[in-house]
C-alpha cells in the first residue's frame, strides 16, 4: 500500500483537472444523475426494477433481498432464470439473430464472425454435448482455454444446463489447474490443444494431461477443441475432441430455468494465505450487476456499438465484461486471442481501426505499455471510432488517464476507472459517463444502489481528506455468495475486520470533494499488471524448491506493471555448503534462475519474481513475523525504515550489504 502520508499521493489528491462530459455525450448518455437519487430513495427497489428491466425471468421473483444470514445473501430468491438464455437465445427471440455477438481475431490473422444465431445453434450443441458427457446441473466444469469463442461457449453451455463453470487461466500451471479442479470436484475439463501467443503455438493439453496424472480427481471426461493442430498425447476412453462431440450434437436445447441463487461459477483468487479461494457467484444477482453496470457505465448502445474489453476470460473482467454483461445486453463485441506486439505494436489499434471499435475497456498496466512504445504507434491508425474508454486492474495514474484520453480518446471520450474485485463480481465503484465531471486518477463515487465507504483503524467513517479502509457496508446484488467449500474462510476473511461490512482489502482516502482514490491492497496480496498474486502462495512456492531454507516475497512498485514480485530467499545450509568453495554471482543468478522457472511450474509464468535476492537472513520482528515493510524498501531502494521492532536490527545491514553482489536476476 502507498503510504498515505507521502508526498506523490498528496499532489495524486490535489488534482486540479476536470473532465466533464461534452454536451453531445450528455445528451445521448445511457446514465442520468436521477439514479443516484433514486437510489438512494429505495435501493432494493431500484435494484428490483434494474433486474426486471434488464434480465427475461422464467419465473419472477417477489423477494428481492434476504439477508437474514448475514452475510450469505439471497438476492431475487424466489425467481428462476437462465443465463444462456438471458445472454443468448432472447436476442434472437427478439429478432436479432443477425446481429454479430462476437467479431473474433486470432492473433495468426484469422477471423470468425460470429452472429447471435449462431451463438443460440453452438451454444445449444455444447450443452448437448455436455449432457452426453454426463454433466448435470450442479455439477462443476473446469475450463482452462485460449481466448477462442468456445470459451464463451463452454461457459454459457455450462449455464445453459445449470451447470457451474470454473475458469482457470490458460496461463496457470498444471500444478494450479489441478488443485483448482480438486477443490471444485469438477468431473470435465474443458480445454484446446493450445492458443496462439507471441507468434506461435503454444501448448495447453499437456498441462491438463498432468494435472489429472496426479490422481484422485473426479474428472472422468476431457473435452478438446482442436485450435492450433499440434500433437496432443490422448488418453482413449477420457478424451474427446470437442469438433467430434459438439460437432455431432443436436442444435435443439431447452435451457434450464435454475433458481435465482444457482451457482453459476466459481472463480479461484490468490488470498493472503497459500490457497487460492474459489469464489461463488450465483446467478439473478450477478446478471443483474452485470448487465447493468455495462449498460451505464460503458454507455453501451447494443444496436451501434462495437465493444472491446482486452480481458482474458481467465479473469473475472473476462466473465462480466466479456461473457455475461455483453451478452445479456445484446452487444457486438470484438474478441482478440493474442497479444498487442504481435506481430506489431500497433496489433490492437489495427483492432480498433478494423472493427470500428467504440467502447475499449483495458488495464493501466497496458496503457503504460503502449505509452512507453510512444504515441506515434496509435497515431498512425483511424481511432475515431472510439467514444469511451474504461480502465480496471489497478490504480489509473493521472498521468497515464490523462495520456489514454488524449492519445487514445482523440481529447474527446470520457474514461471511466473502474474499482471492483473477483468478489464484488461487478463494478462498485466508477465516474458515470455522461454525468459525473471525471478527475484522472480517482474511481470517484460508488455507483448507484451501491454503498462504499472509507473507515479508519476503529471502524470510525473518515471524512473528505481522510484515508482508512475501503468498506462496503450494504450488500450488493452480485457480491460473492460465499468461499466454495469454505464458509468459515469467507467469513474471516471479509466480514471480520469490521464486524457486519464487508472488508475489501484496498487502502483507500477521501479527497476534499469526497471523491475516493484507491491506494492498493493492505494485505499481503500484490498486484502485478493487474493481476492478483498473494505473497503467501509465492512463498509456499519457493519453499517447496529444495534449495530454500525461507522466503519472503514483497510486491514492489513497477513502473509499468504496478507492482512486480520481489523475492528473498535463504538457502538451505547443504546447497550453501556445496557451492560455497566457488560461491559466485554466477552460482547466485543460475539459483535464482531454477527458483523463478520453480515458480512458473508451480503456479504459472505471471507469478515469477522479477527479481530473487539470495540473503543470509530476514527482518524478523520478535514474534518472528517477517517484517516486508523493510524489504520492500530494500526492493524499490529506499532507505530503509524504522528498524526497532527487528529482534536483531543488524539483519537489514546484512540484507543490503548482501544486495550489492547483485545476486538477481531478470529477464
Ligand atoms: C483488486 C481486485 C476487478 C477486475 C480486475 C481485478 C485492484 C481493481 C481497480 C481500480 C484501483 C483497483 C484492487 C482490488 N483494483 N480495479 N480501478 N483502481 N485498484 O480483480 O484480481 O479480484 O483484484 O484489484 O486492489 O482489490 P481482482
Amino acid at each position: 500500500m502507498t503510504d498515505p502520508s507521502s508526498p506523490a499521493l498528496e499532489n495524486l489528491l490535489h488534482e486540479e483537472r476536470r473532465f466533464p462530459p461534452s454536451p453531445e455525450f450528455a445528451a445521448q448518455a445511457n446514465a442520468t444523475a436521477v439514479m443516484y437519487d433514486e437510489a438512494a430513495a429505495d435501493r432494493l427497489e431500484f435494484w428490483a426494477t434494474q433486474a426486471r428491466e434488464l434480465l427475461t425471468w422464467s419465473t419472477p421473483f417477489t423477494e428481492t433481498l434476504d439477508w437474514s444470514n448475514a452475510p450469505f445473501a439471497r438476492w431475487f430468491g424466489d425467481g428462476r432464470l437462465n443465463a444462456a438464455y438471458n445472454a443468448v437465445d432472447r436476442h434472437v427471440e427478439a429478432g436479432h439473430g443477425d446481429r454479430v455477438a462476437i467479431h473474433f481475431e486470432g492473433e495468426p490473422g484469422d477471423t470468425r464472425t460470429i452472429t447471435y444465431a449462431d451463438l443460440q445453434r453452438e451454444v445449444s450443441k455444447t450443452a448437448n454435448a455436455l449432457g452426453e458427457l454426463g454433466v448435470s446441473t450442479g455439477d462443476r466444469v473446469a475450463i482452462y482455454l485460449p481466448m477462442i469463442p468456445e470459451a464463451a461457449i463452454a461457459m454459457l453451455a455450462c449455464a445453459r444446463i445449470g451447470a457451474t463453470h470454473s475458469v482457470v487461466f490458460g496461463g496457470f500451471s498444471a500444478e494450479a489447474l489441478h488443485s483448482r479442479i480438486t477443490d471444485a470436484e469438477a468431473t470435465l475439463v474443458i480445454t484446446a490443444d493450445g492458443g496462439h501467443r507471441r507468434g506461435k503455438p503454444s501448448a495447453l493439453k499437456p498441462a491438463v494431461d498432468e494435472a489429472l496424472s496426479k490422481g484422485d480427481t473426479p474428472v472422468k471426461h476431457v473435452l478438446v477443441v482442436r485450435r492450433t493442430g499440434q500433437d496432443v498425447e490422448w488418453t482413449e476412453g477420457r478424451d474427446v475432441w470437442w469438433h467430434d462431440v459438439v460437432g455431432a450434437a443436436s442444435e435443439e436445447h431447452e435451457p434450464v430455468a435454475v433458481e435465482a441463487e444457482h451457482p453459476l461459477f466459481i472463480l479461484y483468487t490468490s488470498g493472503t494465505t497459500g490457497k487460492p479461494k474459489g469464489i461463488l457467484h450465483t446467478t439473478g444477482g450477478y446478471l443483474t450487476q452485470s448487465a447493468f453496470t455495462h449498460k451505464y457505465v460503458f454507455d453501451l448502445k447494443p444496436e451501434s456499438d462495437v465493444y472491446w474489453c482486452t480481458a482474458d476470460v481467465g479473469w473475472v473482467t473476462g466473465h462480466s465484461y466479456i461473457v455475461y454483461g455483453p451478452l445479456v445486453n445484446g452487444a457486438t463485441q470484438v474478441m482478440y486471442e493474442g497479444t498487442p506486439d504481435t506481430p506489431d505494436k500497433g496489433r490492437w489499434w489495427d483492432i480498433v481501426q478494423k472493427y470500428g471499435v467504440t467502447i475499449l475497456y483495458t488495464a493501466p498496466t497496458a496503457i503504460r505499455t503502449v505509452m512507453k512504445w510512444g504515441e506515434a504507434i496509435p497515431n498512425g491508425y483511424d481511432l475515431s471510432s472510439l467514444r469511451l474508454l474504461g480502465s480496471v486492474g489497478e490504480p489509473i495514474n493521472p498521468e497515464a488517464w490523462v495520456w489514454y484520453r488524449r492519445v487514445i480518446g482523440g481529447d474527446r471520450t470520457p474514461v471511466v476507472d473502474t474499482w471492483w474485485q473477483t468478489e464484488t463480481g461487478a463494478i462498485m465503484i466508477s465516474p458515470l459517463p455522461g454525468v459525473t465531471a471525471a478527475k484522472p486518477g480517482s474511481a470517484q463515487t460508488p455507483l448507484p444502489g451501491i454503498s462504499a465507504s472509507v473507515w479508519d483503524d476503529t471502524g470510525a467513517p473518515v471524512g473528505p481528506g481522510g484515508g482508512g479502509y475501503l468498506v462496503l457496508d450494504e450488500p450488493w446484488p452480485s457480491m460473492l455468495r460465499g468461499i466454495w467449500g469454505d464458509d468459515e474462510r469467507f467469513k474471516e476473511t471479509y466480514w471480520s475486520r469490521f464486524p457486519g461490512v464487508y472488508f475489501a482489502g484496498d487502502g483507500a482516502k477521501y479527497d476534499e470533494d469526497g471523491d475516493i482514490w484507491l491506494l492498493g491492497r493492505v494485505d499481503d496480496v500484490m498486484n502485478v499488471s493487474g493481476h492478483r498474486l498473494s505473497t503467501t502462495e509465492i512463498e509456499s512456492a519457493l519453499v517447496s524448491h529444495p534449495y530454500v531454507a525461507e522466503a519472503a516475497v514483497v510486491g514492489a512498485s513497477d513502473d509499468t506493471t504496478g507492482q512486480a514480485v520481489v523475492a528473498f530467499v535463504i538457502l538451505r545450509g547443504d546447497v550453501i555448503e556445496a557451492a560455497d568453495a566457488t560461491a559466485s554471482e554466477e552460482d547466485n543468478a543460475a539459483i535464482a534462475a531454477e527458483l523463478r522457472n520453480h515458480v512458473a511450474k508451480e503456479i504459472g509464468p505471471i507469478a515469477k519474481p522479477r527479481s530473487i535476492l539470495v540473503v543470509n537472513e530476514l527482518p524478523k520482528t520478535r514474534s518472528g513475523k517477517i517484517m516486508r515493510r523493510l524489504l520492500r524498501d530494500v526492493a524499490e531502494n529506499r532507505p530503509v525504515g524504522d528498524v526497532t521492532t527487528l529482534a536483531d536490527s543488524s539483519v537489514m545491514n546484512l540484507i543490503q550489504a548482501g544486495m550489492s553482489g547483485g545476486s538477481t536476476s531478470e529477464d
